[in-house]
């Protein structure tokens, strides 16, 4: 990415591959419609997405053993718990406690099949994927799903302040058991170090001028409402330069500080890390991305994996939503999934050496298994 004025110095890495993505279409699908509502949430408040390919690269068989990492509503676990029976074992991750509630009772009340299979739902961030299945006593994984980011019912819920179309708290906080919200990092930060924030997790190349922003207003008040922040940010902007925007000014800067409240680079960063430990033979991992930063890293690992012969790529190139899906489901544009086959003897060789495909260390490693 080229230095713009308006940039900090150490700026994140370019895109280096002509599957990057671009900012602009990750972020159209994460943006709310007109009245702050995503056109599609469907009767969970949700709509799993890329359902088939999910079920093409997990390839979930009868007596399996699957972790999702990102339970959500359940909608890639009511689809994918009838292929486990009989005999199999879902286990279902969330930071989420209202999202896991939901997830229990739909799938309680899932078709009979499922009775057949163990399920179990816990409460854990999927960076202490290891410890929740040591918990449960589950050595190897068959299969291995994780559905990144936030799902359309926690975007759409004011009191979450994830969205600026509806007016709410900043807190942006999906595990509420997080030591800080969005409006204490807002009201916290250097200046310098809120224009970082943003640049780096928003790509947002009004960075600097929106930090001066709100280190402006909050000398006045603190900034703690979404339409607070929102209106700050198309202030820096200014009308010009908003106008020639497809998408209002705030998106990058919401998104920044829901990534930076949530760690989800370093909780992925460590999820990946730890895939050999868990991986068990001719085991396949699907991660589902929704920005470049999440894809980057995940291209990243599974490139790693796949030289080094510990695993077999199966998406040379990340696969996207068919233009069906695309219509229906709006979140669906920007999703991109990426799947990975592990080898034999190379799972069980590689699992003292998982550090080496992380780009950096998980130093704040939470478990919050129930
Ligand atoms: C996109 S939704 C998953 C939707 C789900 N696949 C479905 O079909 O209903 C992502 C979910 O992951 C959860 N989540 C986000 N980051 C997480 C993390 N680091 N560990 C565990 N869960 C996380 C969110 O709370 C949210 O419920």
């Amino acid at each position: 990415m080229a230095s713009k004025p308006d940039e900090p110095t150490d700026s994140p890495d370019s895109p280096d591959s002509p599957d990057s993505t671009d900012p602009d279409d990750d972020l159209a699908s994460q943006a709310p419609g007109p009245l702050g509502l995503p056109s599609s949430t469907g009767p969970t408040g949700h709509v799993a997405v890329l359902p088939a390919e999910v079920l093409e690269y997990l390839a979930p068989k009868p007596g399996g053993v699957i972790l999702d990492c990102t339970l959500g509503r359940a909608g890639h676990a009511k689809l994918i718990t009838p292929h486990l029976a009989p005999g199999g074992r879902y286990v279902g991750l969330d930071v989420d406690p209202l999202n896991l509630d939901f997830a229990r009772e739909a799938l309680a009340g899932a078709p009979a099949r499922v009775d057949a299979v163990q399920v179990d739902v816990v409460r854990s961030n999927f960076a202490a994927a290891r410890s929740a299945l040591d918990a449960l006593g589950i050595g190897r994984v068959d299969g291995l799903l994780a559905d990144l980011g936030f799902a359309s019912n926690q975007m759409t819920d004011p009191a979450r302040g994830l969205s600026f179309a509806a007016e709410g708290p900043l807190d942006m906080r999906l595990d509420p058991d997080l030591g800080q919200t969005a409006a204490d990092l807002l009201n916290r930060l250097p200046e310098r170090e809120l224009a970082d924030v943003i640049y780096r997790y928003g790509e947002e190349p009004m960075s600097r001028k929106i930090a001066r922003k709100v280190v402006e207003a909050r000398r006045t008040s603190p900034i703690l409402k979404t339409s607070e922040l929102a209106q700050l940010v198309r202030e820096a902007y200014g009308g010009g330069r908003a106008a020639q925007s497809r998408m209002d000014p705030a998106t990058r800067t919401f998104m920044a500080l829901r990534i930076a409240v949530n760690e989800e680079l370093g909780a992925l960063e460590r999820l990946l890390s730890e895939l050999p430990g868990l991986m068990g033979e001719g085991g396949r991992a699907v991660i589902i991305s929704f920005h470049s930063l999440e894809d980057r890293l995940v291209k990243h690992a599974f490139a790693g994996l796949h030289r080094d012969g510990v695993a077999r790529r199966l998406t040379p190139k990340p696969v996207v939503a068919g233009d069906d899906e695309r219509r229906d489901n709006p979140r669906s544009r920007s999703a991109k999934l990426r799947a990975i086959e592990w080898n034999g003897s190379a799972a069980r060789d590689s699992a003292t050496d998982s550090a080496s495909y992380a780009g950096k260390n998980w130093t704040r490693q939470r478990d919050s298994t129930t």
